[in-house]
């Protein structure tokens, strides 16, 4: 309710019309999944930070999930208009703070941090749950975890024997330092395929004060840390298909493939994806990039120049442990959580699965008049918010029946036009009733009336437990109640 005062983490904030938090997002606050010592996303966090080894990196965890919208996107640069800031993509506490959507929340911050720190630590990872609002199938849930990592050097004010040199030798002296980093780095055993330039002029542009020389030197220890990262993460994945049965030993015998494709990220340039080939499927693993110099302008620490990835557990996890379904996860099943032991990967085995229940909700959407009038001023359907932010959340690849339902997303956002139909809302809807009972929702069938314009939609909702097998008194109360929410909370008309 506006003007209520919301507490999160022992802190409180006054709601706004902005608010959007659903009483389903709030339940999940407390999880703490990362924490849990034998729980797959803790495992796999532990796993990635071994490959960052102490004094150059310390690892964080970041238990608060309410950020300023100041450190979530002005900070890294977002644009005013990305639809990343939307409340149709975003949880907003109020119209400041938002549920983090991504770890990159922290680099201001962190950067900052580092100012004190004049030698070592120069890096750090950081794990935390982010949220966004989106669609409903096996590989999204509006609760997932990312890890995020970053290096820097710095500018030297000494030589290697310790006598002060001037800026120039310093700002020399900073690459010979970046040139021992990347000596220093193993050459990981994966198949790496790299077409594009370290930098593009226009497509994934080197920043006006960077040299490209000190560039390469930083793309090249980002690229080759993060081929590391994946041939250990990789390599554990394997040893349990083979343990388990799933991978022959000739296909094991193959090394990893990898790719890098350019990428855009507002707070880093240039900026990559990595991809890995894995069970026949480019996966989209992680983003990354130089970080943009007038973020650490900006945090007091403009001598340095650095690298930053980010990367999403679950989809990670959902590989390693081959688990098909996200919301496994948010499981306390101890046939699921009895399964795990910390250090260890180990192939999940599916317990029974429960039936299915298909239903379907249609409805008419807007009125004939605003109808016309939203068509005239309709934008063309934006990037989805996943797309801009980088995906490094989603799609594990795993979930074959995964409904492109993103791309139905004409992300209107609420601010400019509060009455736009936005499907994440119907999909926060869904989410708020049925929780964790329902796999995925899609749209089956979408036409405009030829005479009076108005818009019809169907969306089929699949109603299943992964602990049960549900009633149909059970489905058909959810159903109904999701319905009822349409009308009430969306003013569409049920067909
Ligand atoms: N924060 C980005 C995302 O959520 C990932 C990223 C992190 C990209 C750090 C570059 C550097 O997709």
């Amino acid at each position: 309710e506006v003007g209520s005062a919301v507490v999160i983490s022992q802190c409180s904030y006054r709601t706004d019309s902005t608010s959007n938090l659903s009483p389903s997002i709030l339940k999940l606050l407390d999880r703490r999944l990362y924490a849990q010592r034998d729980h797959p996303i803790a495992i796999t966090r532990k796993l990635i930070e071994s490959v960052f080894t102490q004094p150059t990196f310390q690892h964080y965890i970041a238990s608060n999930p309410v950020v300023s919208t100041a450190a979530n996107f002005d900070a890294l640069g977002f644009p005013a208009d990305h639809p990343g800031r939307s409340t149709t993509d975003s949880y907003y506490v109020n119209k400041d703070h938002v549920l983090r959507t991504h770890t990159s929340a922290y680099q201001h911050a962190a950067f900052q941090a580092m100012k004190q720190k004049h030698e070592t630590p120069y890096g750090y990872t950081i794990c935390a749950d982010v949220f966004r609002r989106d669609s409903i199938d096996r590989s999204h849930f509006p609760v997932f975890h990312q890890m995020e990592g970053a290096r820097l050097w710095r500018h030297s004010k000494t030589d290697s024997q310790g006598f002060p040199i001037s800026y120039y030798q310093g700002y020399l002296r900073r690459m010979e330092i970046i040139r021992q980093s990347l000596g220093e780095l193993a050459r990981p055993p994966v198949d790496v395929d790299d077409p594009n330039p370290h930098f593009h002029e226009v497509r994934n542009p080197k920043q006006p004060t960077h040299q490209h020389q000190e560039i390469r030197l930083v793309a090249s220890h980002l690229k080759r840390t993060l081929e590391l990262l994946v041939a250990k993460v990789f390599d554990a994945a394997k040893q349990a298909a083979i343990a388990s049965g799933h991978l022959d030993a000739n296909g094991a015998q193959e090394p990893l493939k990898v790719r890098w494709v350019e990428a855009y990220f507002p707070f880093t340039s240039p900026s990559y994806e990595l991809e890995v080939h894995w069970q026949g499927e480019w996966l989209e693993l992680l983003g990354c990039g130089v970080v943009q110099q007038a973020l650490l302008d900006d945090a007091g620490v403009g001598d340095r120049i650095g690298w930053a990835w980010g990367i999403g557990i679950e989809r990670l996890a959902m590989i390693l442990f081959g688990i098909p379904d996200i919301r496994l996860f948010w499981s306390e099943d101890p046939r699921f959580l009895n399964q795990f032991r910390a250090g260890q990967i180990t192939r999940f085995e599916p317990f029974s699965k429960y039936p299915a229940c298909y239903k379907d909700v249609a409805f008419w959407i807007g009125s004939s008049a605003a109808a016309a009038a939203a068509a005239a001023a309709s934008p063309p359907a934006e990037e989805h918010h996943h797309k801009t932010l980088g995906d490094t959340g989603s799609d594990p690849g795993l979930a074959a029946a995964a409904g492109g339902n993103s791309t139905h997303a004409a992300a209107a956002p609420t601010e400019t036009q509060p009455t736009a139909f936005h499907e994440n809302d119907v999909m926060e809807i869904v989410r708020d009733v049925a929780g964790s009972l329902v796999e995925d929702v899609k749209l089956v069938d979408e036409f405009v009336h030829p005479t009076s314009g108005r818009k019809s939609l169907c969306y089929r909702i699949n109603y299943r437990s992964l602990e049960r097998t549900l009633t149909n008194e059970e489905t058909n109360w959810l159903h109904r109640e999701v319905a009822r929410r349409l009308v009430a909370d969306l003013g569409v008309e049920l067909r």
